[in-house]
């Protein structure tokens, strides 16, 4: 059966993405940013995923104004990257798996979750730049490591869903996965955020000390932050920190108690928090598939707690 062994958390923040694209990532303003994610990224290529449900917010590329649905998930074969003002990213086409993109959809719609279902979709900065946090940069006319499938929640026009339906959500997309016969490694990607907004009298907020409760919260007792209403939200992570709710759904779909394996917070990049998170699953069926790598689990296990030994708290 398919399996979500672990969920990963990070910041989309768009210049991270230019800042890729055009060669500065050993300047030290993105240095700062890029080097926390260096475990991250041998995490990835030690995990093999098979495939990644990647929880994330389209801004106003696959999706205009006149059309915003609250959870979309692609059922497609392939993604595009979305031209956003500047021309597509030079980032190769996102693949997915149509087959268990399908079978979540069944599944969760069955269990009462509305989602649309997209047959055709772009994918913008939202997905492609922590993509390239967690795998690196990948030469547009190559392949991602891992098949992918999207799932964008509307964060940008009110209202939003409530963290509680968020979490509740990725309860029923683990059900899901795990109800699909075939022998997969899955992780799901929440992204967005941290504190940010982008606009307005208080353009450039960055509230470092909810953040890291957020963190905190997230890895040891989500529960006290399903209940966080959206006007907390904006008051204290800005009118852009709402995006945080997506980290939710990544949550609800690992288990009660994970394995925090590796953290990493810097402020600013250009004028977001950027924050990250790798959570393991500790069930029999995550460890399972952990030994089917061809690393051993006990191995996994050594580099997750040496990796959060040297967890970067800035
Ligand atoms: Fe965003």
């Amino acid at each position: 059966m398919a399996r979500i062994v672990a969920g990963i958390g990070s910041s989309h923040v768009p210049a991270i993405g230019a800042a890729l694209d055009n060669g500065k990532t050993e300047e030290p303003y993105w240095k700062r940013v890029f080097s926390g994610f260096e475990k991250s990224q041998a995490w990835m290529r030690e995990t093999k995923p098979d495939v990644a449900i990647i929880v994330y917010n389209d801004h106003a590329s696959a999706f205009s104004v006149e059309m915003i649905p609250t959870f979309a998930l692609g059922c497609a074969a392939e993604f595009p990257p979305a031209d956003e003002g500047w021309g597509p990213r030079p980032v190769p086409v996102v693949k997915g798996h149509p087959a268990l993109a399908s079978h979540i959809a069944q599944s969760v719609i069955l269990d009462e979750f509305d989602l649309t279902i997209c047959n055709k979709m772009e994918v913008d900065h939202g997905m492609t730049v922590p993509m390239n946090l967690l795998f690196g940069k990948v030469d547009k006319n190559a392949h991602w490591p891992c098949l992918v499938i999207p799932l964008a929640v509307n964060v940008v026009m009110y209202p939003p869903p409530t963290g509680h339906r968020c979490y509740m959500l990725g309860r029923a997309i683990r059900k899901a996965v795990e109800s699909y016969p075939e022998d997969l490694k899955v992780v799901i990607f929440g992204t967005g955020g941290l504190s940010h907004q982008i606009s307005g009298p208080r353009a450039g907020l960055i509230n470092s000390k909810w953040d890291k409760n957020f963190l905190d919260n997230l890895s040891k007792n989500p529960q006290k932050l399903v209940k966080i209403p959206h006007i907390d939200y904006m008051r204290e992570a800005g009118a852009e920190g709402i995006e945080m709710v997506m980290w939710l759904i990544m949550r609800g779909a690992l288990d009660d108690k994970v394995d925090e394996v590796y953290r990493f917070y810097t402020v600013p990049a250009s004028n977001t928090a950027v924050g990250h998170i790798i959570l393991a699953n500790r069930s029999r069926a995550a460890r399972k598939s952990a030994a089917k790598s061809k690393r051993p689990a006990g191995k996994i296990k050594r580099a997750a707690a040496l990796a959060k030994a040297d967890r970067v708290r800035s």
